[in-house]
């Protein structure tokens, strides 16, 4: 990770030994309580869309590590409703000097540009269906944790690979690990990528792979693009039958192997209720994981 104040917008730039070098400094930061880096200082959390668990989890990572948190959560109640737009709204918070701001935005805004127009970095919180890079970095820490390696680990990616922002991050991030990728859905669902296997049934992907990263169907992006306004892109119950992650499909998945979900989950659609309970599941772990991940990105990206 760079420890230059420089922008954290996506993950092309690090290395193998990099991530490792990374993944090795959250695990002991997991095992310790290390002094507070900064005192006085804020981390502005700007979410012009919803969020829950990473809102949250840079939260409590800024505490964790110092740092005063300024929230901006969903514009009710800002000057968003009176016209302001996104790009003002965050170039006003930055004059107020706080030390990193950590924006989920859509699409439609230029962090990159952005990023040359303010004094401090920008760290990309979810960024439309361009990147979770955070997302991505604390699955495969979790991955680490649970699997007896990295490399030539098979990872299966499950369901609406095409509107998702966490499937991006993990395009730049498993290859270069090492890690070998599987795509499982349906077609429309699915997109192009090199070096990557197609599963069209999923007991045939579930025989393949050692992780399953189930990933939330993204209903408002599905109306985003011209060609897919008033064509509904899913029949519920076919995708249920055909691509739900459920007890008995997974009574064929290695025993060893591990079940993930980044969050929120639509119970009954991508995965059933009951796999919650099942011992492979580390939904909840990949939370807890993404405080401290978040939390040593700040660390990182701190310059006094
Ligand atoms: N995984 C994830 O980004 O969850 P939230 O939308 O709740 O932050």
């Amino acid at each position: 990770m760079p420890t230059s104040p420089t922008s954290f917008l996506d993950l092309k730039s690090f290395s193998s030994s990099d991530l490792h070098s990374f993944f090795s400094r959250v695990t002991h930061l997991k095992k310790a309580s290390p002094a507070s880096i900064s005192s006085g200082e804020r981390v502005a959390l700007l979410f012009f869309e919803p969020s829950t668990r990473t809102r949250m989890s840079f939260e409590s990572a800024a505490y964790r590590s110092g740092f005063g948190p300024l929230i901006f959560d969903g514009g009710a109640n800002t000057s968003l409703e009176k016209g302001e737009t996104v790009e003002d709204s965050i170039l006003n918070i930055a004059a107020m000097r706080p030390k990193f701001l950590v924006i989920r935005c859509g699409d439609q805004v230029d962090l990159r540009a952005l990023s040359q127009q303010v004094e401090m970095p920008i760290i990309n919180a979810g960024w439309g269906i361009k990147g979770h890079p955070t997302q991505a970095l604390l699955d495969v820490f979790t991955m680490s944790e649970y699997c007896p390696s990295l490399t030539g680990l098979r990872v299966l990616i499950l369901g609406d690979v095409r509107h998702s922002r966490v499937a991006a991050s993990h395009f730049e991030l498993l290859p270069k690990l090492g890690i070998e990728v599987g795509l499982c859905g349906p077609s429309e669902f699915l997109v192009e990528q090199p070096d990557i296997k197609k599963f069209r049934s999923l007991p045939e992907a579930l025989s393949w792979a050692q992780v399953v990263m189930a990933l939330r169907v993204q209903f408002e992006r599905h109306d985003q693009s011209p060609a897919e306004k008033n064509k509904p892109l899913l029949d519920r119950e076919d995708y249920r039958a055909s691509f739900g992650l459920n007890s008995r499909v997974l009574r064929d998945f290695d025993p060893a192997g591990i079940i993930m979900h980044p969050g929120p989950i639509n119970h009954g659609l991508e995965l059933e209720s009951e796999v919650l309970q099942d011992p492979r599941c580390k939904v909840l772990q990949q939370v807890t994981n993404g405080v401290f991940v978040r939390e040593q990105l700040l660390r990182d990206l701190y310059v006094n």
